[in-house]
């Protein structure tokens, strides 16, 4: 069987299983979703995220890049957030990271890939902002589990920075803004300690989850 044929025969087995499963599930969803949660997230194929919550199609309102990163300019996850928070209403939004993320590897590594350089150029930025904590001298797969996470909480705080969750937060919107983390070697997903509410608390709930991280890092180190 062709993998194309195979991803179509998976697919009408499972549009079956769900339908006997649930009878009009797809009927009922088609008419409307409402989904609560807006996932940002990585491409990477290993990290899909109605999968790893267990959840049905309907839930989850999802962005996807390659490292999850959410920068002021970009349209395509500006427009995402927009008409997630504006129309569906979700009331969480999260960006999940994942340990073991290949763009945030190659930043560390300075690995020339093209184009592809460009856009990780923001991951590199966050690696300069904490080059305090991300010490040459550590081991590589150390600096790598630590840009996984703090970038994954640098770009929760520019999801809160848009003036698209300012805007919500101002008109009284209820709307949290989280950083997680994924681990592919066990498939648990981890808090970062980022759950932000009202544009006063970003600030000091940013620097509370940096001083958290770098306090377990301490005593890991210490280990
Ligand atoms: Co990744």
């Amino acid at each position: 069987m062709s993998e194309i044929r195979e991803l179509f025969e998976r697919n009408h087995a499972w549009a079956e299983r769900i339908e006997h499963e649930h009878p009009g599930f797809f009927q009922r969803l088609s008419q409307q979703q409402a989904p609560a949660f807006l996932w940002i997230g990585c491409s990477d194929s290993r990290v899909p995220a109605t999968q790893i919550v267990d959840i049905d199609p309907g839930t989850i309102f999802v962005h996807r890049n390659v490292s999850n990163v959410v920068i002021h300019t970009d349209l395509n996850a500006l427009s995402t957030i927009q008409f997630a928070v504006d129309a569906l209403k979700v009331r969480h939004i999260m960006v999940v990271g994942h340990y073991g993320c290949g763009g945030i590897g190659a930043v560390l590594e300075h690995k020339r890939m093209g184009l592809i350089d460009n856009w990780l150029r923001h991951v590199g930025d966050v690696a300069v902002r904490h080059r305090a904590l991300l010490d040459e001298s550590l081991p590589f797969a150390t600096r790598h589990d630590r840009l996984c996470e703090l970038n994954a909480i640098e770009q929760a705080m520019n999801v809160c920075a848009t003036n698209i969750v300012q805007d919500a937060w101002a008109r009284g919107q209820s709307l949290r803004v989280h950083a997680w983390i994924y681990g592919l070697q066990d498939g648990h997903i981890h808090d970062l300690g980022i759950d932000i509410d009202s544009a006063q608390a970003a600030e000091p709930k940013y620097r509370e989850a940096l001083a958290a991280l770098a306090e377990r890092w301490r005593s890991e180190d210490a280990a």
